[in-house]
């Protein structure tokens, strides 16, 4: 069997627009799907999912430099569109959106979207600046496709929380659909930056998803928060990452500091493994 075509690409704006009104006008539902490219099955999983929900998906795909910190992976990021494309076309894309970054933020750009709240601590704590790059390039890319639904990874459970208050603050007329997180088969969540990780540093992720998930057992069965928050610290420097940026209890909708299981939580969790930093989280529910 030949493989299909890559999934066709527009690079500007009046191009998305236009293709979006056409299918508007033929009374189909659109989602958008965005992305920094890098393509993974985590990523295929939002686009095959956004099709449950929509007629046509939409992927962008846009390094985007605003939420990236100065010491960060911006440079490094990998830019892999053809292979996207291809892989896109595997599970039917429509469109591939993948403005230049001029396009997205010419001369003159100087306007933020800051989330308070929700962005403080975790990630945001650890990355100043970062959701306030992802809050305004996805305000950009929802006000410039207006789907009627768009699609994030649980992965990134910060991230979709500050999305999806945004997205209620500003009235944005979308609807935000969370997807649980594609792992691995040895648990190690997809991303892309996985690829940074050497053979030994691989053998070793996996062991954020277990802490993650031995974390969760002992505070179900009654272990004080602090107590098992600590020793899954130490687990996790015992098994080789060189440092915790956090682990941490936190309430799942509206990402409130828990001192106790008192209602449905998340287990949050990020860690440098050599140069690389990886992210995980995990439902917590008491018993
Ligand atoms: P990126 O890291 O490319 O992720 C794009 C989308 O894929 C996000 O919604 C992310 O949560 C989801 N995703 C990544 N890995 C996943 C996995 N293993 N399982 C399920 N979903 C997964 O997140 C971003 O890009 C950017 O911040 C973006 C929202 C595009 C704004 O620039």
């Amino acid at each position: 069997m030949t493989a299909p075509a890559p999934t066709p690409v527009v690079h500007r704006v009046s191009d998305l627009r236009a293709q979006v009104a056409a299918w508007r006008a033929d009374g189909l539902r659109v989602a958008l799907v965005p992305t920094m490219g890098a393509l993974h099955q985590g990523h295929l999983t939002l686009v095959r999912h956004a099709f449950t929900r929509a007629d046509r998906v939409v992927v962008s795909v846009f390094v985007n430099p605003i939420q990236f910190g100065p010491n960060e992976d911006f440079e490094a990021y990998p830019r892999t569109l053809e292979a996207d494309r291809a892989a896109l076309a595997t599970v039917g894309a429509s469109l591939v959106f993948a403005p230049a970054a001029a396009e997205m933020y010419p001369q003159g750009f100087a306007t933020a979207v800051t989330v308070a709240g929700v962005s403080e601590g975790l990630c945001g704590g650890s990355r100043p600046g970062h959701f306030s790059g992802v809050a305004t390039v996805v305000t950009k890319l929802l006000l410039q496709t207006l789907p009627d639904v768009a699609c994030f990874g649980e992965k990134d459970y910060q991230q979709l929380q500050v999305i999806r208050r945004f997205v209620a603050d500003l009235d944005i007329p979308v609807e935000i659909v969370g997807v649980p997180t594609v792992r691995e088969d040895d648990g190690l969540a997809r991303s892309s930056r996985n690829a940074y990780l050497t053979a030994e540093e691989r053998g070793v992720a996996p062991t954020l998803h277990r802490t993650l998930q031995d974390t969760a057992q002992a505070i179900r069965s009654g272990a004080a928060v602090d107590a098992a928050l600590e020793a899954g610290r130490r687990a996790l420097l015992a098994a080789g990452f060189a440092s915790v940026d956090y682990l941490e209890l936190r309430a799942a909708e509206g990402l409130a500091p828990l001192a106790a299981l008192d209602r449905p939580a998340r287990l949050l969790v990020a860690a440098r493994l050599g140069n690389t930093r990886l992210i995980d989280n995990i439902p917590v529910q008491g018993a």
